[in-house]
């Protein structure tokens, strides 16, 4: 090789040649990818999907992420859930009790002989011995066990994504039947149920209030909702004295969007990640120095939030067959006659043309391809969830599904009871000046997307 000189003139020559001989290097030692090899990579492809697939509806189903430590051993919510008969606390929770709170039953969980004898009214509804026989078959949706003790009843309990974000068909009874996974459980009271275990002190602690106020913010919240953010802000009410929970989203038709939540928080992997460590409080590895920042957060700042390191990390090995799975649901097609199809297809018409719908809610997505994030200003809305987030925006919601949970309402909090009642904000807020026909049009279109 030409030694190298400092002239100016030849520097270009000279680093060219130096380029040339490490790529020629490179070449040599790259190890060799054969045709059969190659071949063998696209069967990989497809076998790592498999198991992706696999293991991600285990994982979303079925695991705590260890969150037992939390809800049994902290909590102690199984203790409620016995009663004293089984060495808990208080009268215990039977399975009427149980479906009362929005609890669902898995009924392939469940073996013939227990289904037809809960069928002919034979199980006692009101005995938490039921209940216990229920979540130890592993068929109550989203609520794991861990025991038995000797007593009958449970060491721990823990809960999974499927607690907030599955229901079921009711086929068997209101209630029970087949699982349908990603659609929201509008049913479910999870402050009624967390406001069941008996020492909440874990969570007052961390809020610096008392329990009683603890209970009363549980209270608040009513079927459907839950509050991801007062566990960072430690705001329990909006400023017009209601509840500060949001609705829970359907984990269905999430695909090729890119922000989740309401807000936006991030990525479906970064919200799995923030969800299993922080709300659910498994034992794993989070980071995000937005959370540091303590005026707009300041419980989390507080508890360090922002960087949780765990010795034992159950949840970042989880997070690729998670997201996995959850970015393979799709949105459940509307069923034949919950829509008017002439009236749809004019409000398809409506939808993308005079209402400007689909600047925001673009087709097929019904999210915008990018950064579809907005202010409350740009919606017609307050700003109070959005600043509750580190954009201080609101994400456009993607709209297919939306007939499978019109349960609780529409918009983050609900505020708006029917699809006529969100078309009719628009039509204010946007000055669009529909006439009734064309919003009815609307609501139909949106029923059958
Ligand atoms: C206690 C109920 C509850 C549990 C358990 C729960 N979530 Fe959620 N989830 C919610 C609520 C409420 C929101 C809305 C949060 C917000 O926007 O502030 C949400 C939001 C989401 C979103 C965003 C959806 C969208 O439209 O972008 C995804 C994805 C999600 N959850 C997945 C999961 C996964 C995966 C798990 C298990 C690791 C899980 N959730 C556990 C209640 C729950
Ligand atoms: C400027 C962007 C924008 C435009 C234009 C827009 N939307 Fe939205 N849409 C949003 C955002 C952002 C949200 C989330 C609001 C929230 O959750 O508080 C939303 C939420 C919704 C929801 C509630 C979904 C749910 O699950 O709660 C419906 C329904 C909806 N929009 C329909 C429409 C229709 C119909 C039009 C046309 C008349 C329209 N949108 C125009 C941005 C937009």
């Amino acid at each position: 090789m030409r030694r190298c000189s400092s002239s100016a003139l030849i520097v270009g020559a000279c680093i060219a040649t130096i380029a040339t001989a490490t790529f020629v290097t490179a070449r040599a030692q790259a190890p060799r990818f054969r045709t059969q090899d190659a071949k063998a990579f696209d069967d990989a492809i497809g076998a790592n999907s498999a198991e992706l697939m696999a293991r991600g509806r285990q994982v979303f189903r079925f695991d705590t992420f260890g969150d037992e430590r939390f809800w049994g051993d902290t909590l102690k919510l199984h203790q409620a859930i016995e009663g004293v008969r089984f060495g808990g606390v208080g009268f215990g929770v039977g399975p009427a009790t149980a479906l009362a709170v929005g609890l669902k039953v898995d009924a392939e969980m469940v073996p013939n002989s227990l289904l037809a004898r809960i069928k002919s009214g034979a199980v006692d509804l009101n005995d938490p011995a039921n209940t216990l026989a229920l979540i130890n078959l592993k068929a109550v949706l989203g609520v794991m066990p861990f025991g038995p003790t000797r007593a009958g009843g449970l060491q721990s309990i823990g809960i999974t994504c499927a607690l907030c974000h599955s229901t079921v068909d009711d086929s068997v009874a209101p209630g029970i039947g087949r699982r349908l996974d990603g659609w929201p459980n509008r049913d479910l009271n999870v402050g009624a149920i967390v406001g069941l275990s008996p020492d909440l002190s874990a969570v007052a602690n961390l809020l610096q209030v008392d329990q009683t106020t603890v209970r009363t913010v549980l209270n608040s919240w009513g079927p459907g909702k839950f509050d991801a953010e007062l566990f960072l802000d430690g705001k329990a009410f909006r400023p017009d004295g209601r509840s500060a929970a949001t609705l829970i989203p359907p984990a269905f038709g999430l695909a090729g969007v890119n922000l989740h939540t309401y807000t936006g928080w991030g990525s479906v992997p970064y919200w799995n990640a923030f969800v299993a460590n922080l709300e659910m409080h498994g034992s794993g590895t989070f980071f995000d120095p937005r959370l540091n920042n303590a005026t707009q957060f300041p419980v989390a700042a507080r508890a360090g939030f922002g960087d949780v390191r765990s010795a034992d990390d159950g949840i970042t090995s989880r997070l690729a067959p998670l997201q996995f799975y959850q970015l393979a649901i799709p949105a459940p097609a509307a069923p034949e006659g919950s829509f008017d199809r002439r009236s749809a297809e004019r409000g398809e018409t409506v939808f993308n043309g005079v209402a400007k719908c689909s600047t925001c809610h673009v087709p097929p997505l019904f999210t915008e391809p990018g950064w579809s994030m907005h202010s409350g200003e740009e919606i017609g809305i307050d700003n109070f969830q959005a600043d509750r987030s580190p954009d201080h925006k609101y994400r456009t919601t993607p709209l297919r599904g939306l007939w499978a949970h019109q349960k609780g309402g529409f918009y983050h909090d609900g505020r708006y009871p029917t699809l006529l009642a969100v078309v009719q904000h628009y039509n204010q807020a946007f000055s669009l000046q529909l006439s009734d026909s064309e919003m009815k049009d609307l609501v139909e279109y949106l029923k059958s997307l």
